[in-house]
């Protein structure tokens, strides 16, 4: 079934592995201080299992749901936020935790608008980025993957909501969307 709709980019084994060693980082990082990690739904749903059980210090979880009101061209548009979090993150180390970065637009507004809330610290890690494709610049401070411009699919990421609980990603083909 998975043959007929992507190729496969990133197996179960070399996801695993990399959730080990982003997590390890992490850890090695934030040691002794008040951690908050949060999940930006709903593509990073399977990444930020896996990652955060690999951090192995005590840490809060938090979720958001976000979008860009943006064109694809405008930055200077305000995030939609969708879902916010339950929690207030002044004085707090922030982690967001995001499937993919694209053109960054939505990132880079949504981290505009978590940073007037004055946490102690606020950083990125991504398990996916395709710097071709950026419009705006966005620092990832932990990058999994640096991929082409190439259309994935598989461990959160969709395809008009499909393929989401693929456990693996791969490059969907041309022929399912086109
Ligand atoms: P951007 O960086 O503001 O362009 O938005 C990134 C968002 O676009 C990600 O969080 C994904 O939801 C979505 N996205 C970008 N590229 C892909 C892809 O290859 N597959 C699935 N979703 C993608
Ligand atoms: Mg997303």
């Amino acid at each position: 079934m998975l043959e007929d709709l992507a190729s496969v980019m990133f197996d179960e084994e070399a996801l695993k592995e990399k959730c080990r060693g982003l997590g390890q980082q992490i850890a090695k990082d934030y040691e002794g201080k008040d951690l908050l990690v949060v999940g930006i739904l709903k593509g990073s749903v399977m990444f930020f299992a896996d990652l955060t059980r690999n951090i192995g210090i005590p840490l809060h979880i938090d979720f958001m749901v976000a979008s860009s009101y943006g064109n694809g061209t405008e930055t200077s548009g305000k995030v939609n936020i969708k879902k916010d979090l339950s929690v207030d993150i002044k004085g707090r180390h922030v982690l967001l935790v995001e499937d993919i970065i694209d053109s960054g637009i939505t990132m880079s507004q949504l981290k505009v608008e978590l940073a007037k809330r004055e946490p102690a610290s606020l950083k990125l890690c991504a398990l996916l980025s395709k710097p071709s494709r950026r419009k705006v610049d966005v620092d990832i401070d932990y990058c999994g993957y640096e991929v082409p411009d190439e259309f994935l699919v598989g461990y959160g990421l969709d395809y008009a909501e499909n393929y989401r609980n693929l456990p693996v990603i791969g490059v969907l083909k041309r022929e399912i969307y086109s």
